[in-house]
């Protein structure tokens, strides 16, 4: 499978602060053609969500950002883009490992572990989306990763295979645009049910950790239109969490 779009043109750098610090400041610049990819063997300071770096080793795991400009597409359906690209990068990812899943709201895991994650940044005007950069970042053929992230893992260390940085990202970006025409085209209670279906602890019994330093008991039952976390505590009452706001 190819994209139609996505890509065509490409803007490989050997080393950058960040994609999507780089494809952000070229869009206020110029007018980005729709799709323009920025791809970087080496990220100096990766944005990774809530303020972290986003550490990847040089040359080994894919690093870039997608630019897309919707046309009327309202702000009250950008967690359905969320739930669209982390479907794309899901999809992708079930080509090549079991057990997939995306952890909510858009980290993708495989094996209990993370193995990428995504940083979407909106730019809106009025009550529309104007343009997105979608920044994704998925551990490809590193062998080891520091003890500050041990929950990390890779491709290599699920197959023990090295993998064409290339080609994966030519099929990553193939899928990651059905699903954002998908969201473009308005699929979506299609992409609700199924983003559903495969995130992490859905339906299950876990322990949560809450900023107030509390622990919750609880399962993931749902999501709110709105994108926030349903949890179930033990006595049946159901607790909305916003991005954040819970631990796992
Ligand atoms: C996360 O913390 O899970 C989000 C990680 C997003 C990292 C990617 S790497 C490519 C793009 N450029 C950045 O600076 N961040 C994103």
């Amino acid at each position: 499978m190819c994209a139609i779009f996505t890509g065509k043109r490409l803007i490989y750098l050997e080393e950058v602060n960040s994609t999507n610090s780089y494809l952000s400041a070229l869009a206020a610049q110029e007018k980005v053609v729709d799709g323009t990819v920025v791809l970087a063997a080496h990220q100096l300071a990766g944005k990774g969500q809530r303020g972290n770096v986003w550490q990847a080793e040089k040359g080994k795991n894919l690093t870039f950002s997608i630019y897309y400009s919707p046309a009327a597409m309202r702000i009250s359906k950008q967690f359905l883009l969320t739930q669209a690209i982390s479907l794309g990068v899901y999809d992708y990812l079930c080509l090549r490992c079991t057990k997939v899943k995306i952890k909510w709201p858009n980290d993708l895991y495989v094996n209990d572990k993370k193995i990428g994650g995504m940083l979407i940044e909106n730019s809106i005007k009025g009550e529309l989306i104007s343009q997105v950069v979608i920044g994704i970042g998925l551990n490809i053929n590193q062998e080891t990763f520091d003890a500050s992230l041990q929950n990390a893992t890779s491709l290599y260390i699920e197959n023990k295979k090295i993998y064409n940085l290339e080609d994966e990202c030519k099929t990553l970006l193939s899928y990651v645009e059905r699903r954002y025409l998908s969201w473009l085209n308005g699929n979506h209670a299609v992409l609700k049910e199924q983003y559903l279906n495969v995130i992490y602890r859905y339906k299950s019994w876990h322990t949560y950790k809450l900023p107030n330093g509390s622990v919750l008991e609880g399962m993931i039952t749902g999501l709110e239109e709105t994108g926030q976390l349903l949890v179930q505590d033990p006595t049946g009452v159901q607790h909305s969490f916003a991005n954040q706001e819970i631990m796992f």
